[in-house]
Formats: structure tokens, C-alpha cells, sequence
């Protein structure tokens, strides 16, 4: 069994196209021709670096900020954008990106779906958790280009289209976990993609799957006690 370190080690090397055996993706894609994107896709880690360099950014909590203007300049010197169709919330939605703009951003500040929040946008809060295929993912760490031909789901889409609650959701509210509550839709996302391999799991185990989540109000006692009951309300449902 892997250590917690390895597990997020791997995960957040997966953000970035690094696999367990630390291979970029661009390597293991000299190996796979057929899943080459055209050259005018590809954006590499470095480039997306570079970009934010080039606009004298600084790490910071409010690095956002400063990308917003970083994007818009690296726009105005003719990066370009192009149009693309995702998948988002079962719904094909099309918006202009540039190359190296992150689905994040995307989600937010071009598709209006805010309930994906931004926290430190260099993938260690998980705050902007969604999930990619039904396994999550830091948002703010996977180019939105790379989701053409994928499933994304962001908490807007958790609820049944009659409005019903999500089972996970509804725990939050029967165990009224968080406190400010901006780090529970990456929570709720989290524990969604781990439920969906272990629907049954021990607390530790649950604690373990949302390890890649940090709540700034430090409220993990009761977000595990909410998210432990929403897996008990996601197998009630399965079970009626
Ligand atoms: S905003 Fe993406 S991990 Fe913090
Ligand atoms: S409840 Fe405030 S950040 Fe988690």
C-alpha cells in the first residue's frame, strides 16, 4: 500500500503529466503516437511556467490575481485563443481559451461556474477539486485543453437537474460540517471521486481519500464527520 506522501506525491505528479515512475507525459507520449495532439495543442509545464514568469509573478495566496492579468497581457501580445468544446456537468460547453489557461480559470471566469473556488492555484489546497473522468483533480493545475473528449463535474452538477441533493451534499447539511465553507466544494468533490472506488470506508480511510484537501478554518473533525455521512447516505440510496 502506498504511503499518504506517495499517494499525493503521484496525484499532484499527475497534474503536472508526471507519472508514478516520475516519466513526463510528454515521454510516455513518444512511446504512444496515436496520442500525440497536434503540436499547436501541446502547451508543456515549462511554457505554462514561463508565461507566469514573463509576468513577474511572484508566489503568493493571491497568485490568481496576478494571473488574471498575466493571461490577459500574454493575450494582448497575440498567444491567441482558440474555441473549444467540454464536457462539463453533461452539458457541451464552448468558450475560448487560451493555450495555457487552466480549466479552473476557465470554469469561473468563462463558463460562470464559481462554485469551483481558487485558493492557492499551484495545486496544495484542493480547493478547486473536480473530477476529470470520475477521478478528481486540482482544477487549477490541468490546462483546459486537455479535457476535450473528457468528462468534467464540478459541484454545480452534483444535484439531480430536479434539484435533489446529492447524497454527500445532504450529509454536509444533516451534520452541518464547515465553517466558512470555501473549501467544501473541493471536499465534497474529493470524497465523491474516492466514494466511487470505496463506497464503504472506515473513517481513517475517508480521511486519508480528502488528504489532498487543507481547510484554512482547520475544521477536519466535523468535515469528516459530514463527508462519513454522506457515505452513509450515498449507500441508503443505493440500497432503496
Ligand atoms: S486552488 Fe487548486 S489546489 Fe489550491
Ligand atoms: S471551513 Fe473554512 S476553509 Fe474550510
Amino acid at each position: 500500500m502506498q504511503s499518504r506522501e506517495e499517494t499525493i506525491s503521484i496525484r499532484r505528479g499527475a497534474e503536472f503529466g508526471i507519472d508514478a515512475r516520475g516519466e513526463t507525459r510528454e515521454m510516455n507520449e513518444k512511446e504512444d503516437p496515436k496520442s500525440i495532439e497536434p503540436r499547436s495543442d501541446t502547451v508543456s509545464r515549462r511554457d505554462l511556467i514561463k508565461g507566469v514568469i514573463v509576468g513577474g509573478v511572484a508566489v503568493s495566496s493571491a497568485s490568481y490575481l496576478f494571473r488574471a492579468s498575466t493571461l490577459l497581457g500574454q493575450s494582448a501580445l497575440g498567444m491567441g485563443e482558440r474555441l473549444v468544446t467540454i464536457d462539463v456537468n453533461g452539458q457541451l460547453r464552448r468558450a475560448d481559451v487560451m493555450r495555457q489557461e487552466t480549466l479552473a480559470w476557465t470554469l469561473r471566469h468563462k463558463l460562470g461556474l464559481t462554485g469551483t473556488k481558487l485558493g492557492c492555484d499551484r495545486a496544495e489546497c484542493g480547493s478547486c477539486t473536480v473530477l476529470i473522468d470520475d477521478v478528481p483533480h486540482y482544477a487549477c493545475s490541468v490546462l483546459t485543453h486537455t479535457v476535450r473528449n473528457r468528462k468534467v463535474l464540478t459541484i454545480e452538477g452534483l444535484a439531480s437537474p430536479e434539484g435533489k441533493l446529492h447524497p454527500v451534499q445532504q450529509g454536509v447539511i444533516d451534520e452541518q460540517g464547515f465553517q466558512c465553507a470555501f473549501c467544501m466544494p473541493g471536499f465534497i468533490m474529493a470524497s465523491v471521486g474516492f466514494l466511487k472506488t470505496n463506497p464503504n470506508p472506515t473513517r481513517s480511510e475517508l480521511a486519508f481519500g480528502v488528504s489532498g484537501n487543507l481547510c484554512r478554518c482547520q475544521d477536519y473533525d466535523k468535515i469528516l464527520t459530514a463527508l462519513m455521512r454522506g457515505a452513509e447516505n450515498m449507500r441508503r440510496a443505493s440500497n432503496a
